[in-house]
């Protein structure tokens, strides 16, 4: 039994796939048990929302990407806020910093957004599911300095820093997800990463439609039926069985995400 702890299932990419409804039954037929979609702006969190409420097994995240914040108006971390009371929102995310490209949202406005969504999760009493891209050190520091709104825990997604920074980020709680990424035979730093973290720690995920996982790499999209062969090359990096690993996944995950069922 498998989960996917960050997909995106809003997009128009699944229209070619046969859609929602045939994603999720091949990600069914193919063990996985939960799947958590995720928003990156309001209008992504709402239909995640609305993905959820037609699933059974479908879970969402509501929130705003820093990536996507050129969207931004005044009034919609109030509608997050609404959406996170939803019996079926487990975090607020994905939320963070991402300095990758010159054309993101300036720092400033990246580093207020990110804080306030922490003091919002904090107030609705949910975990942080975050992205961070190129700002290993400011996402750190912002962690350490609000320490105290993490009361309930958060999650790197698709952690690709160092196994060093692992530990710092580790010190505060956080859990660890790995993607497709950890299957590339070039992402030897991911590879440390996902050896090196503790079973405790541990997570799967797909971030579908990117980053396919091998043997399927290059595919597009990606869905969460694939979230199984992160967990086998996950469970032959750290040689262990693959089923206890699954089982231990799943555990993991109702544990940080404590509205899952
Ligand atoms: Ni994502």
């Amino acid at each position: 039994m498998y989960i996917d702890v960050h997909c995106h299932l809003t997009g128009e990419e699944y229209q070619a796939v046969g859609g929602v409804d045939e994603v999720l039954h091949r990600a069914r037929e193919n063990g996985v048990k939960i799947v958590i979609c995720s928003g990156f702006d309001l209008d992504s969190s709402k239909n995640s929302a609305g993905i959820a409420e037609k699933y059974d097994n479908v879970y969402f995240c509501a929130g705003f990407h820093p990536s996507e914040l050129k969207k931004y108006k005044e009034g919609d971390l109030e509608e997050i806020e609404k959406l996170c009371a939803h019996e079926k929102c487990v975090a607020v995310g994905e939320i963070g910093l991402d300095y990758h490209f010159d054309d993101n949202p300036e720092p400033a406005f990246q580093r207020e957004l990110f804080v306030r969504q922490l003091v919002l999760a904090d107030r609705v009493g949910l975990p942080v599911v975050l992205h961070s891209r190129d700002a290993a050190q400011e996402t750190l520091e912002i962690l350490k300095a609000n320490q105290h709104l993490l009361k309930k825990g958060g999650l790197m997604h698709c952690y690709s820093y160092s196994p060093e920074m692992m530990r710092d980020f580790a010190a505060l709680g956080l859990c660890f997800s790995f993607g497709g990424t950890s299957t590339f035979k070039n992402a030897k730093k991911t590879q440390e990463c996902a050896q090196l973290v503790p079973a405790p720690c541990i997570l799967s995920e797909t971030d579908c439609p990117y980053l396919t996982p091998t043997p399927y790499r290059g595919v597009f999209p990606n869905e969460p039926k694939n979230v199984k062969h992160v967990v086998e090359n996950l469970a032959a990096l750290r040689n262990e069985n693959e089923e206890e690993l699954a089982k231990r996944i799943l555990q993991n995950a109702k544990t940080l995400f404590f509205k899952l069922k």
